[in-house]
C-alpha cells in the first residue's frame, strides 16, 4: 500500500512538472480541490471528450449533442430532488475540527476488515504454496470466518441506516466501531449532519430583488429540460439519447486524491429516452456498451469491473459502477443509471408544461423512461494517467519516465528532430513538421542532446519520434522511433502520414467499437 502511495504521489508531480496538471491559484497557495490543466492536460482531456463525443454521436443515429447553460432555473433543483436530498452526511472531530463524510469513515473501516481478510489469504498462500485453494480457505478458516462476520455484520447494518437516512445510527456505528479521527486519535465526535453539496450564488442585481441560482452539480438537468426542445425539432422518435458535455460543480465535504474528487469538474453525460418497460434491457445494452469503450483504449481489461449498487439514487431503479484500479484501489469511474420517468414527470409536476412523447406505434402518449451513462472526465483522465505511467529500467542501468498513454490520445502524436542543429537539417525538419501539423499535433525539438529529446517525449507520452539526419538530405528517409519499444526503423518521408495516421487516429479506435 506504501508503495502504491509512493507510485501516485510520483504520478502527481510527474502531472505538473510535465504541464498536464496544475494546483489551481497555485501562486496563492492553492484553493482546495479545483485544479487547472497545462499546456498538455488540456490536449490530453479534449482527446478523451472527443473519443467519447463521437462514440456516442457518430456511432448512433439516434443520439445528438447539446450544450445547455451552467446556470438554470432554480425550480429545476427544487423538482430534481437536489435541493432536499442531494446531502452527504457529515461528521465533525471536535479536538482536530476536522470534517469528515460519516459515511466514507465506515466505508474505510469495511475495507480495513477486507484488508485484514486479504493478509491472511496471502499469509496462507505463502504457507501452502501451490496447493493452496483460496475459495476452500475462505469458508474453512475460524479465523477468516470471524472476521467476515463482522464486516458482513457492519456492511448490513452501514446499508440500513444510509437507506433509512438514520443520522444517529451512521454515528452509533462509528462510536461502536470505535472509529478515531486520523488526525487527533480522538473519538470526540458530534453529531451527523445533512449537508448540501450544490453551490449558490446570486443572480441579478439587489434592486431587482436578486435570485438564488445553482451551479449544476450534474449535466443531466440541462438535458432533461431540453428533451421537448431536442425531440420536437429533432423529430427525434423513441429510443433516442441526447448527449453533453459540461462542467459540474459540488461542495464536496471530503476532496482529495487529486483530481479524483473535485469541488469543479467535467462530465460527459448521455440521457437515452425509452419506452417503458423496455428500461432493464436497455440498462444491459448500456452497461456492455460503455465497458467495451473502456476496454478499447487497452489500458487493461483485468484494471475494470462492475460495481451494483445497494443504495440507489433517489431517482434510480437500478445502478452499476464502472470502476478502474487506481493506485488507491478500485474507484468509481462512470455510473450508469435507470432513472425510470423519475425527472422528466418532476419537470412536467413542477412546470406545469406537459412533457410526453406521442407513440405511434402503441397509439398513446406516456413520460419515456431513461437510461444514463455518466462519466467524470476527470477521473477518466486520472485512470489514463495513472495506468499509463511507468519508470522503466532500461539496459546498461539507465532509466526513462514513460506515459504509454492510447496513442490515439496522447497530447503530442510526434516529435520531429533535427539531429543537428546545422548543415540544413533544421530546415528539413520544419519542412516536414509544417506537411504533418495539418492532420496531428506535432512538435519541433532542437534543444539538448537527441537521447535527452527523447526522454521529453517519453515523459508526456508521444508516441513518434522523428529524426531528420544526413542521410535525410540524400534518400528523404528519416528515422522512426518508437515510445514503447523504443525501437527505429528508417522510412521513406513520403510514408510518415500513413505509419502515423494508422496508428493514431481516432478512426481506427472507433472501429473497435463498431
Ligand atoms: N447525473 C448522474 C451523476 O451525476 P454521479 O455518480 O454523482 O452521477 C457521475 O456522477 C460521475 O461524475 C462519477 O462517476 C464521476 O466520474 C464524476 N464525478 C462525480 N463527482 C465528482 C467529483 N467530485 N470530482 C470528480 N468527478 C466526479
Amino acid at each position: 500500500m506504501a508503495q502504491q502511495d509512493d507510485v501516485f504521489k510520483k504520478i502527481v508531480s510527474h502531472a505538473k512538472e510535465y504541464g498536464f496538471v496544475f494546483q489551481s491559484s497555485e501562486i496563492y497557495d492553492g484553493l482546495s480541490a479545483v485544479y487547472d490543466y497545462g499546456q498538455n492536460g488540456v490536449e490530453l482531456k479534449n482527446n478523451i471528450k472527443r473519443y467519447w463525443w463521437e462514440a456516442m454521436t457518430l456511432l448512433h443515429e439516434n443520439i445528438v449533442g447539446i450544450d445547455s447553460a451552467i446556470f438554470m432555473h432554480p425550480t429545476i433543483w427544487k423538482a430534481s430532488g437536489h435541493v432536499d436530498a442531494f446531502n452527504d452526511p457529515l461528521i465533525d472531530n471536535r479536538d482536530s475540527k476536522k470534517r469528515y463524510r460519516a459515511d466514507v469513515l465506515i466505508e474505510e473501516q469495511i475495507a480495513k476488515y477486507d484488508e485484514k481478510i486479504n493478509k491472511e489469504v496471502a499469509k496462507a498462500r505463502k504457507r501452502f504454496g501451490d496447493s493452496f485453494d483460496e475459495a476452500m480457505f475462505l469458508q474453512t478458516n475460524g479465523r477468516v470466518a470471524e472476521i467476515a462476520a463482522k464486516r458482513n455484520a457492519l456492511h448490513e447494518r452501514f446499508a440500513e441506516a444510509m437507506n433509512a437516512n438514520n443520522l444517529d445510527e451512521l454515528r452509533q456505528i462509528i462510536v461502536d466501531e470505535e472509529i478515531v479521527c486520523p488526525i487527533s486519535g480522538t473519538r470526540n465526535w458530534t453529531e451527523v449532519r445533512q449537508f448540501n453539496l450544490m453551490f449558490k450564488t446570486e443572480m441579478g442585481s439587489t434592486a431587482d430583488g436578486a435570485m438564488t441560482v445553482y451551479l449544476r452539480p450534474e449535466t443531466a438537468q440541462g438535458i432533461f429540460v431540453n428533451y421537448l426542445n431536442v425531440q420536437k425539432t429533432g423529430r427525434m422518435r423513441l429510443p433516442f439519447g441526447i448527449a453533453q458535455i459540461g462542467k459540474a460543480f459540488r461542495n464536496e465535504i471530503v476532496a482529495r486524491q487529486f483530481i479524483f474528487r473535485m469541488r469543479e469538474f467535467e462530465q460527459m453525460e448521455m440521457q437515452f429516452f425509452v419506452q417503458p418497460g423496455r428500461e432493464m434491457e436497455y440498462f444491459a445494452y448500456w452497461k456492455e456498451q460503455r465497458l467495451r469503450w473502456h476496454k478499447a483504449l487497452g489500458l487493461g481489461d483485468e484494471k475494470y469491473r462492475y460495481h451494483d449498487h445497494e443504495k440507489l439514487a433517489h431517482y434510480a431503479n437500478a445502478a452499476t459502477d464502472i470502476e478502474f484500479q487506481m493506485p488507491f484501489g478500485f474507484k468509481e469511474v462512470e455510473g450508469i443509471h435507470s432513472r425510470t420517468n423519475f425527472d422528466l414527470s418532476q419537470h412536467e409536476k413542477f412546470s406545469g408544461k406537459k412533457i410526453q412523447y406521442f407513440d405511434p406505434e402503441r397509439n398513446e402518449s406516456y413520460t419515456p423512461y431513461v437510461i444514463e451513462t455518466s462519466i467524470g472526465v476527470d477521473r477518466m483522465f486520472l485512470s489514463v494517467l495513472c495506468s499509463s505511467y511507468e519508470e522503466q529500467k532500461l539496459e546498461g542501468g539507465d532509466t526513462r519516465v514513460v506515459l504509454h498513454l492510447p496513442e490515439t490520445l496522447a497530447p503530442v502524436k510526434c516529435a520531429v528532430m533535427p539531429l543537428v542543429k546545422k548543415d540544413g537539417l533544421p530546415e528539413k525538419a520544419r519542412e516536414i513538421v509544417n506537411d504533418l501539423k495539418f492532420d496531428f499535433s506535432t512538435h519541433y525539438d532542437e534543444k539538448d542532446s537527441i537521447g535527452k529529446r527523447y526522454r521529453r517525449q517519453d515523459a508526456i507520452g508521444t508516441p513518434f519520434c522523428i529524426t531528420v539526419d544526413h542521410q535525410t538530405l540524400e534518400d528523404g528517409t528519416v528515422t522512426l522511433r518508437e515510445r514503447d519499444s523504443m525501437q527505429q526503423q528508417r522510412v521513406a518521408i513520403a510514408d510518415l502520414h500513413r505509419l502515423i495516421h494508422d496508428r493514431v487516429s481516432l478512426n481506427s479506435l472507433l472501429r473497435k467499437l463498431g
